[in-house]
């Protein structure tokens, strides 16, 4: 029996009933990628390695849902890009494989609307996402973290996968969900995805669209500032070195309105350069790294459109 004679086209579930359906008595390997659509060679590279760990019977759901928890009055929910459509056609191409069969036994994607996910409103129970989520990305966003772990688990819940996957672009996220899975004890497998670029460097992001020509070229020194931490890196600085090297580019650079620029542990985020940013370490004097792993992490608006970039560097 070829693959494809077992392939079922995917299947679009737009409520918790047609979920549970749809996964009602499937025992296959399941992964599951959770989005917020508008969807780019990004979530395709998560959808392909979720493909990748379910194998040729398993199955791949792709959450579709853009989250009113995780955006703060001001921010652009009623804006966020909306391409239901388009995406499903990508994640089924992704899927394909070369002969036009498909790579995997099932797709699901499941594109609830806030009633289907809220279906009593606001929450009551909430999730305090700890304190990595309150410097960087959570100074500036305070709810939005606690906002993406409410979705995280309640789409964990509903679909029940042993995989998930989440990019390494959000490091942030991918920090606070990896804990909430292992303080939780969730039994799901976190697996992170590289961050892609278009070929000039700029990381892909939904958000990208918002930017005009000009900034579209003016944000790519996000991308140079991150370069320029890796050289001094490579060339033997410390994480404050590392730090100066990046912010050094970010700020010379036009157009661009530095948010942070900091280096910090990938996992607790407790500062690592000495600059005041990430969670106070325990240590003192030990801030300043020296040696080991450090997330060196960047965020710049650029007009009203705040960019967020990162790369893992090893000092020493
Ligand atoms: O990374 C995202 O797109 C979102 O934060 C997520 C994980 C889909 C939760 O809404």
């Amino acid at each position: 029996m070829t693959h494809a004679s077992h392939y079922a086209a995917p299947v679009l579930a737009r409520t918790r009933e047609e979920l549970a359906a749809a996964l009602a008595c499937d025992a296959a390997p399941r992964a599951v990628v959770m989005t917020m659509g508008a969807l780019h060679q990004g979530h395709f590279d998560l959808v392909a390695e979720a493909a990748r760990r379910v194998g040729p019977d398993g199955t791949v759901v792709v959450t579709i849902f853009v989250n009113p928890l995780q955006f703060a009055a001001g921010e652009d929910l009623d804006t966020y890009p909306r391409s239901l459509e388009a995406d499903v056609v990508g994640i089924s191409a992704t899927l394909a494989r070369e002969d036009g069969t498909p790579a995997v036994g099932r797709l699901v994607v499941f594109a609830p609307t806030p009633e289907v996910m809220y279906p009593d409103g606001e929450p009551s129970v909430r999730l305090d996402p700890g304190p990595a989520a309150t410097v960087l990305e959570g100074r500036t966003r305070p709810t939005h973290f606690a906002g993406v772990l409410q979705v995280v688990l309640t789409l964990m819940h509903l679909t029940q996968p042993r995989w998930a996957l989440f990019g390494r672009k959000d490091a942030q996220q991918l920090a606070v969900v990896s804990a909430m899975v292992r303080d939780l004890a969730v039994p799901v497998e976190i697996v992170p995805v590289d961050i892609r670029r278009e070929p000039d460097g700029l990381a892909m992001s939904s958000r990208n669209v918002y930017l005009s020509a000009e900034q579209r070229q003016q944000a790519l020194a996000l991308s140079r500032a991150l370069g320029a931490g890796r050289e001094a890196a490579a060339a033997g600085a410390d994480a404050a070195g590392v730090r100066a090297a990046a912010l050094e580019v970010l700020a010379a650079a036009p157009g661009v309105e530095v948010d942070y620029v900091a280096v910090v542990d990938p996992l607790s985020f407790t500062e690592r350069a000495g600059a005041g940013l990430g969670l106070a370490p325990a240590g003192g004097e030990a801030a300043v790294a020296t040696r080991g792993e450090v997330l060196l992490a960047v965020a710049a608006r650029l007009g009203t459109t705040r960019l967020i970039d990162n790369t893992l560097l090893t000092l020493g």
